[in-house]
């Protein structure tokens, strides 16, 4: 979704802007623009495409000043173009716009009774046209934009640069995510923290409907409706270091070489000896936010026994790779907790007017925590009296910020659009999660849970046997240009995996695949196959291998190209498929963190081979806070 960043300071804001924006690429965008004020006057450039367009153009420009705004755009409201780019300017007023004003069509149709010379075909446009306006009448920038505020609706934020009052930026958010970093002498405003870091590491979050006025050398926060608020910085130990490619030809590469260590960062602190804590959850705690790194782990562990004892049902909601995620949890949660678990995509659920029974757990999954649908799915459910917890990569997002209790992936930052690393960070915590709801519920033996977190413990190393296999996954990925289609299919926790295959594919490679319960293979989607149609099967030697090994069959004697994945070497898998990829032999709730990993390399490897935009696949974007 579109990316911000506004800054303040001695540096040319220029540099800082372009850096930022570079940073924030990964969250897709179609067109990308800037405005800085120089000498009274606001200069204003935007340019169609990728951000070296936007350079292209103002290169050999000169660029001074000390205030500026810019912005990468992901069309909503008026097609990808230069006119629709941000940022708008109406009169001294100039603004960079996320997220969708609803009332646009009533707006403008005022503006343009008004006879307001409208020149693009966005909402954001409109609001700079409101907020001069209204500047006119009260020639204070804060005030014009707390007066415009009750006239739109909607879910977005905006930063607004005045030519008339160079020395203040103000920004308002409501649904997609602000953040001020703060420094000595400058300030700046983002969309994400990955844009600033470079700059600084402290931070102050913008909570929904909040204002914040930008100087140079201060940061004052206010209610929308003006009311001062006080907020503390949260310190972050980000370093710009891990936002870089380092020596990897695409950031997807090196997120999946990291998986090794951010699967070990996401469990290890809830690992004590040869059993499991459930610890750092904060349930209920109002000044979690503020404690969360001196936490009392001991008393927290004992805090969320007591509350998660009273827990009948968990709902667990999600989109995307996430959303697989959880359904890989349902497995693990059913087996080792004994708890009855529903899993929903938020976008279905939010509008579903959804029942939730007493004592229900709704956990939310989500990499960025700023997933539109899924901050509006927990919001319902808090409505509707749930005790949620939040399961996210980015600390401090707006829906860690909603929820009763907190877990986190510990992956560090990701950039590749197609997610990789939170992914198996998220199964890797969901395994602690399960084990931990098990023992609470009394409904995991001590042995049981011994051996699973001894196979929790030697994941990081399998896993690296897994990577260094990468030039058979580069050859069998190699192989797959050719054919019209995939079906990717497993059963038990599998089944997701091949979801999530199936979806790394249509993500980076552009094809059709499909990701199916091999069960499920005789109601349909047997009448795809034939020599033109690939099959890839995840087949761990678990409980349902048998079962496996009869779809494959069938698969072959209708002609399919099967691709089988397996435990080890798995003879009987090798005689029946076309190409048979090894996997280091493991525990069944460890497999899918091993087993997905050649499926990202393998949709990784056909992506580059095509010359597609691995790290920012075409019409994606890495969080979706719009609808
Ligand atoms: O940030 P979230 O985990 O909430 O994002 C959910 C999905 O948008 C995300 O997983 C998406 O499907 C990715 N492109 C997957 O690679």
């Amino acid at each position: 979704m579109c990316g911000i960043v506004g800054y303040l300071g001695p540096l040319n804001p220029k540099d800082v802007i372009m850096q930022g924006l570079k940073k924030l690429e990964y969250r897709g965008y179609d067109s990308a623009g800037l405005a800085i004020i120089q000498d009274g006057h606001t200069k204003l450039i935007r340019a169609m495409g990728k951000l070296q367009a936007l350079d292209d153009k103002i290169k050999n420009e000169s660029w001074t000043g000390h205030i500026g705004i810019g912005h990468t755009r992901w069309a909503t409201h008026g097609v990808p173009s230069e006119r629709n780019a941000h940022p708008h300017k109406a009169r001294g007023i100039t603004l960079v716009h996320n997220g969708i004003i609803e009332n646009y069509h009533e707006i403008k149709e005022r503006l343009l009774a008004k006879g307001a010379h409208i020149a693009s075909d966005t909402d954001s446009e409109l609001v700079a046209h409101l907020i001069a306006e209204e500047y006119e009448k009260v020639k204070d920038l804060k005030s014009a934009v707390e007066r415009v505020l009750p006239q739109l609706t909607g879910a977005f934020s905006i930063v607004v640069l005045c030519e008339q009052s160079p020395n203040e930026l103000i920004a308002f958010k409501d649904g997609p995510p602000l953040v001020v970093g703060l420094g000595k002498g400058e300030n700046f405003v983002a969309s994400d923290v990955q844009a600033l870091i470079k700059y600084t590491n402290e931070f102050i979050y913008l909570n929904d409907r909040e204002i914040v006025k930008l100087e140079p050398s201060k940061v004052q926060l206010f209610s929308s409706h003006g009311v001062a608020i006080e907020r503390k910085s949260v310190t972050l130990n980000w370093s710009a270091e891990l936002t870089e490619k380092q020596g990897f030809a695409h950031f997807m590469l090196k997120e999946i070489h990291e998986q090794p260590r951010t699967v070990a960062a996401a469990v290890n602190s809830h690992l004590v000896e040869n059993s499991v804590r459930l610890d750092r959850v904060g349930f209920n705690d109002q000044n979690y936010f503020e404690n969360r790194e001196t936490l009392d782990v001991e008393k927290d562990w004992q805090n969320t026994q007591k509350v998660l004892q009273g827990v009948e049902r968990v709902f667990i909601i999600a989109c995307g790779t996430s959303f697989y995620a959880g359904n890989v949890a349902k497995y693990f949660l059913e087996k080792i907790a004994k708890i009855p678990v529903e899993i929903d995509i938020a976008s279905e659920f939010r509008y579903r007017d959804p029942v939730i029974p007493k004592n229900t757990l709704v956990m939310t999954i989500s990499q960025s925590g700023e997933t539109a649908d899924t901050l509006a799915a927990i919001r319902l459910a808090k409505e509707k009296g749930a005790l949620t917890l939040s399961l996210c990569n980015v600390k401090n997002s707006s829906i860690d910020r909603i929820a009763d209790g907190h877990l986190y992936m510990n992956a560090g930052p990701e950039i590749g659009v197609a997610s990789t690393k939170a992914f198996t960070a998220t199964l890797a915590i969901l395994n602690v999660f399960a084990l931990g709801f098990g023992k609470i519920r009394k409904s995991l033996p001590v042995k049981e849970e011994q051996e699973l977190v001894a196979s929790l413990r030697a994941l990081p190393s399998k896993m690296e046997v897994v990577l260094s296999y990468d030039k058979y996954f580069q050859a069998a990925a190699k192989t797959l240009k050719d054919f019209k289609g995939f079906l990717f299919m497993g059963r038990g926790t599998s089944y997701p995996i091949a979801m999530e295959g199936a979806l790394k594919l249509k993500e980076l490679a552009y094809f059709h695949a499909e990701g199916y319960a091999a069960g499920e293979m005789k109601h349909g989607p047997i009448a795809l196959i034939d020599e033109r149609m690939a099959i890839v099967m995840v087949a761990p030697r678990d409980h349902y291998f048998e079962k496996t090994v009869s779809n494959i069959e069938e698969v072959r004697a209708r002609g399919g190209y099967i691709i089988s994945l397996g435990s080890g070497d798995d003879q009987a898998l090798k005689r029946i498929s076309k190409q048979y990829l090894p996997i280091p032999v493991s525990d069944w709730m460890t497999n899918p963190i091993l087993f997905v990993v050649p499926l990202q390399l393998m949709a990784y490897h056909l992506s580059s081979e095509l010359g597609y935009d691995v790290d920012q696949p075409r019409n994606l974007a890495k969080s979706v806070t719009v609808e």
